[in-house]
């Protein structure tokens, strides 16, 4: 492992320059994408599909902590983690153990219709740490989006309506229900109708750019009041609406944190209609924000929540997690092959274990300080237009003040590219955001380290 500081906090450029010395990262030893990665690179050029996006030419060897090793030798600082997925880190001792002990056991059996322990196990798990009192139910799915088009299923069983409530920038995925409640990014659509019938989308609660121009508080929340006043008292009646899909925070469409009387509203909103209220927390669980589910820190129970991404440190499993009292489809009505699959279940125990255990702490803690760290930041570059996130789940909207603070979407881009080279790993999301979500193991002189390279990137970019 590497050499861990006891140091909260660099001031200055000399001491960020031991850190990375004494941690081993990050390094450039040759100007990425050096010459293994391009081979790489160009040989996958004529045999991957042209749908992929590959946001640079990253070429993974292996990961340690928050440490990503190229193939050319280059040690990056990772504050993507595989997008959101890395939560223990690369290669956590104990994930890694709990991996090969269950792979040297047995590899399959279906738990849509067998039985085995570490599967009970993590239905124990989630059903406990879920947020709210009431009893829970799981179904464990292989991804993300398995995981939305379950719960749409679901939702609609449940309920006996059809009609389903999502938001403009929301994300929840590529398989055609998560898809048809995916507004994220026209190209995620296009020509691929016709979408999920009975799919409508309102404008989230997006303070920095208020669809009705308005700001918060005084706005009482006009964002919730207008599913009533427009969607529901115009379009469609709130009686045929089986569920409101909501991102606590949005993820994909640009680390958007709403206010915190936003998801308490749309829980009311819900009960006064019969409507189930289903959280995607697949991007914000399992500890990203400093809580173990974005919706805890609202205080709201809902009725469906939805996990994947970090819950097994990089193994594809993923869950539905239901009150009791909605689990009501049959025996044979929903199922999966691989869903729950005994290697990702023992992975998805070990991270539960060290994230409950310690790292949802750490994630608060060193959140805040990357949230400061960020705003010092920002304040030094008029590019940067918003600074907010919770734990670590930070973004950084960059604005163009030449257009009224109109979203710098290429500056964005060239933060992203221009960091990889310098040996930071971020992503871009929404227009012009450029999103930090390092792996729960990350310390505070990790954001340090990171946040000099941010910093330096956007003063070469933005030319400040
Ligand atoms: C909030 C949210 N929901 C759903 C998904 C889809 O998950 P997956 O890529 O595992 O299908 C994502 C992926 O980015 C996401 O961020």
């Amino acid at each position: 492992m590497p050499v861990r500081m006891e140091r909260p906090e660099l001031s200055t450029s000399s001491d960020v320059a031991v850190a990375a010395q004494e941690r081993g990262y990050p390094r450039i030893v040759v100007e990425p994408p050096g010459p293994r990665a391009r081979a790489i690179v160009d040989r996958e050029s004529t045999l991957a599909s042209a749908c992929y996006i590959k946001a640079y030419p990253l070429v993974v060897a292996r990961g340690e902590g928050p440490m990503v090793e190229d193939v050319d030798g280059n040690r990056f600082i990772d504050f993507m983690a595989g997008i959101g997925v890395a939560s223990t880190g690369h290669a956590h001792p104990a994930v890694v153990g709990a991996i090969q002990r269950a792979a040297g056991d047995f590899l399959h059996v279906c738990g849509t219709d067998f039985y085995y322990p570490a599967m009970t196990e993590l239905m124990d798990r989630l059903a406990r740490l879920a947020p709210g009192p009431t009893p829970k139910r799981v179904f464990l799915t292989n991804s993300g989006t398995e995981a939305v088009d379950g719960a749409i299923k679901l939702a609609r069983r449940a309920t006996g309506r059809t009609q389903i409530v999502a938001f403009d920038g929301a994300f929840h995925g590529r398989s055609y229900g998560a898809m048809s409640l995916t507004s994220s990014k026209a190209l995620q659509r296009k020509g691929f109708g016709p979408m999920l019938p009975g799919v409508h989308h309102v404008p989230y609660g997006y303070c920095f750019r208020c669809a009705y121009g308005k700001s918060w508080p005084s706005c009482e929340l006009a964002c919730v009041s207008a599913i009533e006043r427009n969607l529901f008292a115009r379009r469609v009646d709130p009686s045929d609406v089986a569920a409101i899909v909501v991102e606590p925070i949005q993820g994909e469409g640009g680390y958007v944190v709403p206010p915190a009387d936003y998801l308490p509203a749309l829980r009311s909103l819900c009960d006064r209609h019969g409507i189930l209220l289903v959280a995607d927390e697949i991007q914000s669980g399992v500890g990203r924000t400093g809580r173990m589910f974005a919706c805890e820190h609202a205080g709201v129970e809902p009725d469906i929540l939805l996990t994947a991404k970090g819950l097994a440190s990089g193994m594809p499993i993923g869950a539905i997690v239901v009150r009791e009292t909605v689990d009501l489809w049959e025996s044979g009505a929903h199922g999966s092959t691989f869903g729950g699959n005994p290697v990702c279940c023992a992975a998805a125990n070990a991270t539960l274990e060290l994230v409950e255990n310690g790292l949802v702490d750490q994630a608060a803690r060193v959140g805040r300080h990357l949230l400061a760290r960020a705003a010092d930041v920002a304040s030094r570059h008029e590019v940067v237009g918003d600074v907010r996130g919770l734990g670590l789940m930070v973004g950084l909207e960059l604005c163009d003040p030449a257009r009224g603070g109109a979203p710098a979407k290429k500056l964005a881009e060239a933060v992203v590219q221009t960091a990889f080279r310098k040996g930071l790993l971020v992503l871009d999301a929404g227009e012009s955001v450029v999103r930090l979500l390092p792996p729960l193991v990350a310390d505070e002189v990790d954001v340090d380290l990171a946040l000099g390279i941010l910093d330096e990137t956007l003063a070469e970019v933005s030319g400040a």
